[in-house]
């Protein structure tokens, strides 16, 4: 029999409609738009609005968004995975309820966070469930409301953050398409410079929290940004020498959208042409799940069947890795 690889079917994508600019922000925070440009590559970025609208609310719409591009029978889905570092509520799975609204009503679901790496660290979990043979249509959805956890007195870390999901479709392939390889790895040092520190299990609410607005992320910028490009780049370049790829051979690069600047650092270890480079940060910011699949959502229609793709990330945890994956499809 042949192998069984996890290959990518269909994608779909969703942001919300309010645009929350540079120039926008420079009215809540001393803050201005040549600083966000140039130091993080983006002008803009989507926030939800309205009253009981969670991060559910973009998963569904992303999913119902790669649903209707592609016909798909939503009862036919086995899995609903939903990364996500901002789940609609504590205890109540936030896939559970995804996978009812979409219609899902033969597969079973769960939430997985591992803050910026979740969409990667999905990928991997897809992968082993679709090599099993057992389960033949996942859905993967990476999707974050980030305002919901965001203070916007803070210019350090509110001129990064916006909201956003992705939806991504795995099936088997036995012709040698889909995901080919991976390093992952996390370091729990990294915890203290990125976090948010109250409502947790560790420390509660209480009223001086809630002054000191610890329940809202605090990142050392600094820190993360070093870290993040040196791990970011050292997975991406594992992952070639491993399999013996060399630039000519990568036709896109998919990294996390966090800041423009670590998105170039990784392209230039590797020496890639920026033509390769997919980049949407300009329009949505750091969506954290949500910006690998949106970036697939948004490239879809340049993919060609034999594509290869390195996938990269870093986040909270600290959490990284790399993926090669081989596109399966002409869309
Ligand atoms: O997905 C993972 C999550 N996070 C990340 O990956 C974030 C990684 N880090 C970064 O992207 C960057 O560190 C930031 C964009 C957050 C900050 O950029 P930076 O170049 O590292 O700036 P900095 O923190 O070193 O600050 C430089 C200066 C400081 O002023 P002084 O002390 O030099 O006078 C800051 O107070 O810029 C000031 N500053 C700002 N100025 C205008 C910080 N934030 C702002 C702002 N507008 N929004």
């Amino acid at each position: 029999m042949s192998k069984i690889s996890a290959a990518i079917t269909a994608v779909g994508g969703y942001v919300p409609d309010f645009v929350l600019t540079n120039k926008i922000l420079e009215t809540m925070v001393d803050t201005n738009d040549e600083w966000i440009t140039s130091r993080t590559g983006i002008k803009e970025r989507r926030i939800l609005k309205g009253v009981n609208k969670g991060t559910s609310f973009l998963a569904i719409q992303a999913a119902k968004n790669l649903i209707q591009k592609n016909n798909l029978d939503p009862t036919t889905i086995d899995l609903v995975i939903v990364a996500t570092a901002t789940p609609d509520m504590k205890a109540a799975s936030t896939a559970a309820f995804t996978a009812s609204e979409i219609g899902a009503s033969n597969a079973f679901a769960f939430d997985i966070d591992a803050a910026c790496s979740s969409f990667l660290f999905g990928m991997s979990i897809v992968a082993r469930y679709i090599e099993s043979g057992i389960y033949k249509k996942i859905l993967l959805i990476g999707a974050d409301k980030n305002s919901s956890m965001i203070s916007y007195d803070d210019r350090a870390t509110c001129i990064i953050f916006g909201d956003g999901a992705g939806a991504v479709l795995f099936e088997p392939n036995t012709e040698g398409f889909g995901l080919q390889d991976e390093y992952l790895r996390s370091d729990g040092a990294g915890r203290e410079f990125l976090r948010a520190t109250h409502g947790g299990s560790s420390n509660a609410i209480t009223e001086d929290s809630l002054k000191e607005q610890t329940h809202f992320v605090y990142q050392d910028g600094k820190t993360v940004f070093k870290n993040a490009v040196f791990n970011m780049a050292d997975a991406t370049e594992k992952i070639l020498k491993r399999n013996d790829l060399d630039n000519d051979k990568i036709d896109w690069l998919v990294a996390h959208q966090a800041n423009k600047r670590i998105i170039d650092a990784t392209a230039n270890r590797i020496q890639l042409d920026s033509k390769k480079v997919m980049m949407n940060i300009e329009k949505y910011g750091n969506t954290t799940s949500g910006t690998l699949p949106l970036l697939l959502s948004d490239y879809e229609s340049q993919l060609k069947k034999g594509d290869n793709l390195i996938f990269a990330a870093f986040g909270g945890g600290f959490n990284w890795g790399s993926i090669y994956l081989t596109w399966g499809y002409d869309s």
